[in-house]
C-alpha cells in the first residue's frame, strides 16, 4: 500500500490535541503527538465547563497544530489528509477542531476525514507497535462513555452492552468531587485509594451477575454520597477508605461485566481472542490488573494502549482518519459537527452488511 500521512485534530472535550501519523504496510507510526491539557482552567469548577473548553481550544489549537507539524518535520503539502474529530463530544469544542481541519484541508487541497471520537478510542490499541490485531473485544471506559464493542475491522463495530446511566469516568469524577479531591478525579481517586481500606464501606455493585453486558454506576455513586453525608466531616483516612471501597466495587463490577461480555463475544465470533481496554479509565492500574487476570483465566490476550493513548489524544484520530482514507473514504467540507454520534451508526454507513442488529448485537 502507498504510505498515508495524516494530520489528526482532537478537541471534543478538554484536551486540545494534534498529531501526525503515517500508515504503511507495517502499521502505524506516530510522527508527532501534542496534547495541550486544560485541566488548570477547569479545576476551579471541579469539572469541564463547555464554554471554557471551547475558548481554550480556539486559543490553543493553532499553536498545537503548528507544533505537531514541526515535530513531524513535515509541510502541509506532504500530508495525504486531515482528520478531525467531528463528534461525539462538547459541541463548541468539536466545532472548533472540525472547522480548523476543514480550513487546513481547503487551503492545502487535501481530503478531510470527519472522525468519530469513539472510533479513535476503538482503534487506539493499534497505535503501539505490535498493537491489537482484529478482531477484539473492546472495553471503552472514558468520561463520557462506557461500553463493550466487538471491533471486527475498521468500520465494523458492534456494541455488546453499555452503561444505562453514568459513564465510569463520570462516576470517578463525581466521587472525587464529593470528596473535594480535585479535577480530573479519576487519577486522584486511584491515588487516594492506595492508602485506603477497601473493606471499610460496604457499597452496592449494581448489575452484578445480570445476564447481559450492561453497566450501571448511578447507585454506587449515590451510595458514596450517602456515606459522605453520614460522616459529616471527613478525615484524609475517611476519604482514602471511601476511594478504596469505591474502586474495589468498580473493579468487581468491571470484572463481572467483562466476564459476561467475553461469553457474548466467544460464540458470536467463534474464537477466543483479545481483550482490549481503552479510554481514560483504562489508565487505572487496579482495573488493568483485574482485566489482565481475567484475560489470562479465559485464554484471552490482554492489550491496553500506553497510558498517553488511553486518554484523549490526536494520534488515535489521525489513525482512524488514515485507516478510512486507506479504504477510500473521505468527507465533504459540509460534514457536520455532532454532539451525539453512536459508533454503530457509523458502521452501518461504512459497511452496510455489518449493521447493528445482526447476530444478536445490541443496537
Ligand atoms: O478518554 P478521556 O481522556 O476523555 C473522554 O473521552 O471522556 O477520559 C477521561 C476520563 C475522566 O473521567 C478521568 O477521570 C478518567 O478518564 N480517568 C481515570 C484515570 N485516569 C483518567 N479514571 C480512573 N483512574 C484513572 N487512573
Ligand atoms: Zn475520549
Amino acid at each position: 500500500m502507498k504510505p498515508l500521512t495524516v494530520l489528526g485534530i482532537e478537541t471534543s472535550c478538554d484536551e486540545t490535541a494534534a498529531a501526525v501519523l503515517r500508515l504503511d504496510e507495517n502499521g502505524s507510526h506516530v510522527l508527532s503527538d501534542i496534547v495541550l491539557g486544560q485541566a488548570a482552567q477547569h479545576a476551579p469548577y471541579k469539572g469541564v465547563v463547555p464554554e471554557i473548553a471551547a475558548r481554550a481550544h480556539v486559543e490553543g489549537l493553532d499553536a498545537t497544530v503548528a507544533a505537531a507539524m514541526s515535530d513531524a518535520g513535515l509541510g502541509y503539502a506532504e500530508l495525504d489528509g486531515i482528520a478531525a474529530t467531528a463528534g461525539p463530544g462538547l459541541i463548541g469544542g468539536v466545532m472548533v477542531g472540525l472547522l480548523a481541519g476543514k480550513a487546513i484541508a481547503l487551503a492545502h487541497g487535501k481530503p478531510l476525514i470527519g472522525v468519530n471520537h469513539l472510533e479513535g478510542h476503538a482503534l487506539s490499541p493499534r497505535l503501539a507497535e505490535g498493537g491489537a490485531t482484529f478482531p477484539y473485544l473492546l472495553l471503552l471506559v472514558s468520561g463520557g462513555h462506557c461500553q463493550f464493542i466487538a471491533v471486527m475491522d475498521v468500520g465494523v463495530y458492534r456494541r455488546l452492552g453499555a452503561t444505562v446511566d453514568d459513564a465510569l469516568g463520570e462516576a470517578f469524577d463525581k466521587v472525587a468531587k464529593l470528596l473535594d479531591l480535585g479535577f480530573p478525579g479519576g487519577p486522584l481517586v486511584e491515588k487516594a485509594a492506595k492508602n485506603g481500606d477497601s473493606k471499610r464501606f460496604s457499597l452496592p455493585r449494581p448489575m452484578l451477575g445480570r445476564n447481559d453486558c450492561d453497566f450501571s454506576f448511578a447507585g454506587l455513586k449515590t451510595a458514596c454520597a450517602r456515606e459522605v453525608a453520614r460522616l459529616g466531616t471527613l478525615t484524609q483516612q475517611d476519604k482514602a477508605d471511601l476511594c478504596a471501597s469505591f474502586q474495589s466495587a468498580v473493579v468487581s463490577i468491571v470484572e463481572d461485566r467483562t466476564r459476561h461480555a467475553m461469553r457474548a463475544f466467544d460464540p458470536i465470533y467463534g474464537a477466543r481472542g483479545r481483550l482490549v481496554a481503552a479510554g481514560g479509565v483504562a489508565a487505572n492500574q487496579a482495573i488493568r490488573m483485574c482485566l489482565e487476570g481475567l484475560a489470562e483465566e479465559r485464554g484471552y490476550e490482554f492489550v491496553a494502549p500506553p497510558l498517553r493513548w488511553c486518554t484523549d489524544n490526536a494520534a488515535m484520530i489521525a489513525l482512524a482518519g488514515a485507516e478510512r482514507l486507506r479504504l477510500g473514504f473521505s468527507d465533504d467540507l459540509s460534514f457536520p459537527a455532532r454532539s451525539r454520534w453512536p459508533l454503530d451508526e457509523e458502521a452501518a454507513r461504512l459497511r452496510p452488511s455489518h449493521q447493528a442488529g445482526r447476530k444478536g448485537a445490541k443496537a
